[in-house]
């Protein structure tokens, strides 16, 4: 997680300072030890870990920009996700995982009715993978911090994706 944390193409767009080895520690350990509501997973391709998918309840984050627009129900969820390898981008590895993720975690094993993302309007790969997964424009919100316009799109459970 450090060294992908700290890769250029994650933190334009994930978070931009990077991450030192003990902020990742205090970052996402509570995640993996399930003290922090957040279903966190490393992604792999043939047992060779290559990136990080993570879901959550947006309304365990109502400071998430989604909410600010989504008004987002009770079974409301969201997800974040990286390829931490730059030279598996652009080869349907994230799409095909945000897929997988949505049928079995999100809609799956947690039931959700809805999933929002929030992609910077800026991260076109971010945008057409969630495209390509079926995800739905809905609006263009300004970002948390008010830097960057995002995108909110969402995608129901109405059907597995096939
Ligand atoms: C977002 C991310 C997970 C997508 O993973 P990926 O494996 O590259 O995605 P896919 O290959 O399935 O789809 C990407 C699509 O974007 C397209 N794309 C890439 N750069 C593009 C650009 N500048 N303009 C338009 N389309 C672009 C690709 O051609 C591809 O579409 P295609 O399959 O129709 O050709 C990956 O880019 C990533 O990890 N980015 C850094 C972290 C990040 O932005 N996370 C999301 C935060 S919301």
């Amino acid at each position: 997680m450090h060294r992908w944390l700290n890769m250029p193409h994650v933190r334009q767009w994930w978070d931009k300072a990077g991450a030192s080895l003990d902020e990742v520690e205090r970052k996402y350990a509570p995640r993996v030890a399930g003290t922090i509501p957040v279903s966190c997973f490393i992604i792999e391709i043939d047992c060779r870990p290559i990136g990080y998918i993570q879901a959550y309840w947006l309304r365990d984050f109502p400071e998430n920009s989604a909410c600010a627009l989504a008004e987002p129900s009770e079974r409301s969820a969201s997800l974040d996700v990286f390829v931490g390898e730059p030279e598996l981008l652009n080869s349907g590895i994230g799409s095909a995982v945000v897929r997988m993720f949505l049928n079995d975690v999100v809609f799956g094993r947690m039931k959700a009715e809805r999933c929002f993302v929030a992609p910077s309007q800026n991260n076109h790969a971010a945008v057409a993978a969630y495209h390509k997964v079926g995800f739905q424009n809905s609006t263009t919100i300004q970002s948390a911090d008010g830097t960057e316009a995002e995108i909110l799109m969402w995608c129901q459970n109405s059907a597995q994706i096939d």
